[in-house]
Formats: C-alpha cells, sequence, structure tokens
C-alpha cells in the first residue's frame, strides 16, 4: 500500500526490534498495563499470530493473536496509534489474521473487550464480530468484558 504521503504501508510479522514501539503503543492506547516481558512471550508463543502495521519506518499498529483451542483463534491484543486511526488499519490487521487462522484451517475468532470500550465494539461489530457473553469483573479495575465471536469463513 502507498500512502498519501509517499511512505510504504504493510503488515507483516513482528521482529523484536519492534518490542519498544509495540509495548509504547500498547500502553498508551490500552488500559491494562503490558509489560515488555509478556509482549515478547506473547510474541514467542505464536509469531505467525503476532501482527505489526508498518507506515513508513514507525508501527502504527498491531495485534497479537493467540490459539485458544485447536478451531479457534482468540484476539490478544489490537491497538492502533492514535494519528492513524480511522484509515483501515485495525482492519487490515484483523482481516490478515484471519486469513493466517483460516490457513490453518480455524474456524472461529472471539477477544474480550470492555463493556464500555463501545469504540472497540463498533470496530469488531463492522468485522462482523457479535456479543456472545459477558463476563463480570474481569480487568483489573474490576470492569465487566464482552465476549466477541465470529466465524471465519
Ligand atoms: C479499535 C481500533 C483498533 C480500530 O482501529 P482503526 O484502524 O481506527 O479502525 P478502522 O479504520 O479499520 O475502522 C473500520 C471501521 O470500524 C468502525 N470504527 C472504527 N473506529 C470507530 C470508532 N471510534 N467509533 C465508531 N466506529 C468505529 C467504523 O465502522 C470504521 O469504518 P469507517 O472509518 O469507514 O467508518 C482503534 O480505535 C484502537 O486502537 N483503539 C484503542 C485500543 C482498543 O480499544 N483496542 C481494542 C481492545 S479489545
Amino acid at each position: 500500500m502507498q500512502t498519501g504521503k509517499g511512505d510504504i504501508a504493510f503488515v507483516r510479522k513482528f521482529q523484536d526490534s519492534d518490542l519498544d514501539e509495540v509495548v509504547n503503543l500498547a500502553n498508551s492506547s490500552l488500559t491494562e498495563y503490558y509489560g515488555i516481558d509478556l509482549i515478547y512471550d506473547l510474541a514467542r508463543q505464536w509469531p505467525d499470530g503476532f501482527l505489526v502495521y508498518q507506515f513508513g519506518n514507525r508501527v502504527a499498529g498491531f495485534l497479537a493473536g493467540s490459539k485458544y483451542s485447536t478451531n479457534e483463534a482468540r484476539i490478544l491484543l489490537l491497538a492502533v496509534n492514535r494519528s492513524y486511526r480511522r484509515m483501515g488499519i485495525g482492519s487490515t490487521l484483523v482481516e490478515d489474521f484471519t486469513r493466517i487462522c483460516s490457513h490453518l484451517g480455524m474456524m472461529s475468532m472471539r477477544l474480550e473487550v470492555r463493556v464500555d470500550n463501545i469504540e472497540a465494539i463498533d470496530f469488531y461489530k463492522n468485522l462482523k464480530f457479535v456479543i456472545i457473553s459477558t463476563m463480570k469483573s474481569y480487568y483489573s479495575d474490576s470492569s465487566d468484558a464482552h465476549i466477541m465471536w465470529r466465524l471465519i469463513s
């Protein structure tokens, strides 16, 4: 993808050199705290399921996935830098992750989202996710989480 500013933009697998940028992006976008060791461990657990969106020489967004079961994937973390939102980057990351899961024969995807994170809920609904249940006191501040789910087709 060629952006308006002439920067090259594309999705690729996470590299160790992305670690600081991804940790900063996670902690400036998400409400839980994610330490460098946790992010590094996630990338090691499933390297093909940890994607970054490179925009020029910056990481504009990332998605960390995991295998919930043999047939089901889980989006653990997803964030796009504020300056780059509403440009389709989050959708591109989810769609690319979906393709990776599909190639592995996975049938569905799930994720947890704060019940008050209306923007993210709308974003996921736009990508065909539906709310299937709600977990009480899921987050460290006792906020509830919706579980959202969709088929991979
Ligand atoms: C949620 C998030 C990843 C979306 O990333 P993004 O790159 O801005 O999303 P996209 O540009 O692909 O949006 C696609 C569509 O989703 C919906 N959407 C995205 N952001 C939205 C918002 N703030 N309010 C309402 N709908 C929204 C819209 O339908 C949008 O299409 P449109 O721009 O043509 O109207 C981003 O807002 C973010 O990083 N939020 C903070 C972290 C977070 O909440 N992560 C999810 C935790 S589970």
